[in-house]
């Protein structure tokens, strides 16, 4: 138990996924009073049996961070019942295969109307697929931020943590889409972060480097368990030599949620990613 974080409400969206099923097990484990917010009712089921079992409160609201209408509703039930959220963890996110390119760059056979079989251009990515990751990526932080950030405005005091990535820096090759709504994270969240200020709200993001989800692990590693040629690229450009494990995130979340440790930090974006980002790669 952590006297800072006891009984305080913590919002974790994407709570059912690989990062923040760790992060909202950790707050509960501290005291907190989590409330897990995903669209798949049965991942958050389980990541609240992990939180009852050792001890700790928790909610499951399924629903979708873009739709405000659901997030609102939320809010309102939580200020009924727990009261102001004060901590909110925006993990909910993704990527979508449809607006993934298979061509690292472009390729003058892109152009022929006889295409090689299972070749994805940037000129063929499906617009649709493209504009749901933004949506989601973007909005699907903004909107909690507008629904539980109210509450906090309310109260006059929490803390809100972000997800970036490495793709919010230099885009990777392939998911364009993805890149543009993590760049976009950035933004915001320095946006945010002077605006609310005066609330007594801290904003800040965290970005990671490469964490194996159930999605990347497609990308990364081979089904015998080796890497992709993708994989052994992201190795090869990460200094410490290996992917992050999800409860290597904790330690900059708890700092960014803390008033007392982080009370004068707002507006920034830490990348959790084992040298990633320091290193050229020459
Ligand atoms: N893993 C990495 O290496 C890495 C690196 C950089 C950044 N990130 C970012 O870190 C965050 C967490 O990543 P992760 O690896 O834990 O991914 P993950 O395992 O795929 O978890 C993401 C969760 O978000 C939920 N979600 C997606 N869209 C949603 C929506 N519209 N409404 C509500 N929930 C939604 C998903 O559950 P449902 O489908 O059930 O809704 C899923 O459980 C994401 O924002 C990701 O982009 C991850």
């Amino acid at each position: 138990m952590d006297e800072y974080f006891k009984n305080q409400v913590a919002v974790v969206t994407g709570a059912g996924g690989t990062l923040c099923s760790e992060i909202a097990v950790d707050l509960a484990c501290r005291g907190a009073r989590v409330v897990l917010i995903g669209r798949t009712a049965g991942k958050l089921q389980s990541v609240a049996d992990r939180i009852t079992g050792n001890g700790g409160t928790c909610l499951i609201r399924p629903g979708d961070v873009t739709d405000e209408g659901a997030m609102k509703e939320i809010a309102t039930e939580l200020q009924k019942t727990w009261g102001a959220c004060r901590f909110l963890i925006n993990g909910a996110g993704g990527n979508n295969a449809g607006a993934i390119t298979t061509n690292t760059a472009f390729e003058p056979s892109e152009l022929d109307a006889e295409r090689p079989a299972g070749s994805v251009g940037f000129f063929d990515l499906d617009l649709e697929c493209f504009e749901t990751v933004l949506h989601i990526n973007t909005l699907g932080t903004v909107i909690p931020c507008r629904t539980f950030g109210r509450t906090m405005a309310e109260a006059g005091r929490g803390a809100i943590v972000n997800f970036a990535s490495m793709n919010s820096y230099r885009p990777l090759t392939r998911v364009p889409a993805y890149a543009m709504s993590k760049a976009a994270i950035v933004n915001f969240t320095s946006f945010l972060a002077a605006y609310l200020a005066p609330a007594g709200i801290r904003v800040n993001a965290v970005a990671p480097g490469f964490f194996v989800n159930e999605r990347s692990r497609k990308i990364l590693c081979t089904p015998e368990g080796g890497l992709t040629r993708r994989g052994e690229n992201v190795i090869s450009h990460t200094p410490q030599k290996r992917f992050g494990e999800a409860r290597e995130l904790l330690g900059c979340v708890e700092w960014l949620l803390n008033d007392e440790a982080a009370a004068f930090v707002t507006g920034v974006t830490v990348p959790v990613d084992g040298g990633f980002l320091t290193s050229v790669g020459i």
